[in-house]
């Protein structure tokens, strides 16, 4: 096992996608490059998959260039200069339609130049866009008229495990009765979020995911830490990258997200908005590289993805350590992970350091 450490210098010099790159996108995806789609030319192909949800500006967009995509919960960017800002740097926005409200007149509001339409947002939790199944699977059509008329691949109803105030706790009883409901509906591929500290509990998530065998957008995930430390996050981040990357059914992710607090805790910040500054959590979601990426590999369907031991990671953060030239630009954040892991493992030989799941399926 090699610790799971690429270079990011590289990035820099990602090629800039102007805006010939949406239309070029959208070619690809009517040839059903479903690898390729939404990601801009030039992109590292370790960052093709990765992005983010929240409502990015355009100092936000600079500091983040190299991840693939975002979305904000709704269908449109607004601002130009945040458009000017991710043209430059080959960001791609993504838009969503979050519940009911506003579907009639979608097709006026969606980002121009968008390859991709996400639908409704947690519809099975009572306070996210609460549809029943039969429901979704009547407005259906109105976001199939829009994504066929401007080329959009469609995403599914991103339902999500439900802990409470729930239409339906299971989001497999939810898509099983919706697509059974919208039969011969388009459906391009699944969306859902999936919050847990475990990364086997994840993975085997994702797994029951593909029984609707279309890819898999995980588009909020994170480690639910309240008032733990950062380290808990960092450590479900390297195994959580290490098992998506790797898995070929999944097609983008995004963490949830670029400053959190409350359920979540703060640890799980992507940035510290007020000084606009990665958190070193930020930095890990930048630069990590899949060890299977970085040997070229086939992305396979492996369940030992993500399962890399605490004293594995412990041990090769050291070697690496020692042997210095691998380590590029993260090496301060690097070296004081590597300790804290090292001490959080030797703290947990005995048992994993499993955490609490508020979302068991
Ligand atoms: C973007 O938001 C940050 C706060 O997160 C702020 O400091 C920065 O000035 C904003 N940039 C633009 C271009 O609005």
């Amino acid at each position: 096992m090699r610790w799971p450490w690429g270079l990011t210098l590289w990035l820099l010099s990602i090629s800039a996608c102007w805006d010939g790159c949406a239309a070029a996108a959208v070619r690809r995806d009517a040839a059903a490059d479903l690898s390729d789609s939404a990601v801009p030319d030039g992109v590292s192909p370790f960052l093709r998959k990765r992005g983010v949800g929240w409502g990015l500006n355009a100092t936000h967009i600079r500091t983040l260039a190299g991840l693939s995509w975002w979305y904000k919960w709704g269908p449109s960017v607004r601002d130009p200069e945040t458009t000017r800002a991710a043209a430059a740097v080959g960001m791609r926005f993504v838009p969503e339609q979050w519940g009911r409200g506003g579907i009639a007149d979608l097709g006026a509001r969606i980002q121009p130049g968008s390859a991709v339409l996400l639908s409704f947002n947690e519809p099975n939790h009572q306070l996210q866009a609460s549809l029943t199944p039969q429901e979704a699977a009547e407005l259906w059509p109105q976001l199939e008229e829009v994504a066929d008329r401007l080329g959009l691949r469609l995403g599914a109803p991103a339902a999500a495990p439900c802990g409470a105030q729930c239409v339906t706790p299971s989001p497999f009883d939810w898509w099983d009765e919706f697509f059974t409901r919208c039969d011969g509906c388009r459906v391009d591929f699944l969306v859902t979020h999936y919050y847990s500290c475990n990364a086997d509990w994840l993975a085997t998530y994702l797994r029951q995911c593909r029984k609707y065998q279309r890819p898999i957008w995980l588009k909020e995930f994170a480690c639910p830490n309240p008032g733990g430390t950062d380290v808990v996050s960092w450590q479900y981040m390297v195994r959580a990258l290490g098992l998506l990357d790797r898995d070929g059914w999944v097609e983008k992710y995004a963490w949830f997200a670029l400053e959190t607090s409350g359920w979540l805790g703060t640890s799980n910040s992507l940035m510290n908005l007020h000084t606009g500054a990665l958190t070193e959590l930020g930095q890990l979601y930048m630069g990590y590289t899949p060890a299977a990426a970085a040997a070229g590999t086939s992305s396979d369907n492996s369940q030992e993805a993500g399962t890399t031991s605490w004293s594995e990671l412990c041990q090769s953060c050291i070697h690496h350590l020692g042997s210095g030239g691998l380590l590029v630009g993260l090496a301060p954040q690097q070296h004081k992970y590597c300790s804290e892991s090292c001490g959080f493992w030797e703290r947990n030989e005995a048992q994993a350091p499993v955490q609490p799941d508020i979302n068991p399926t």
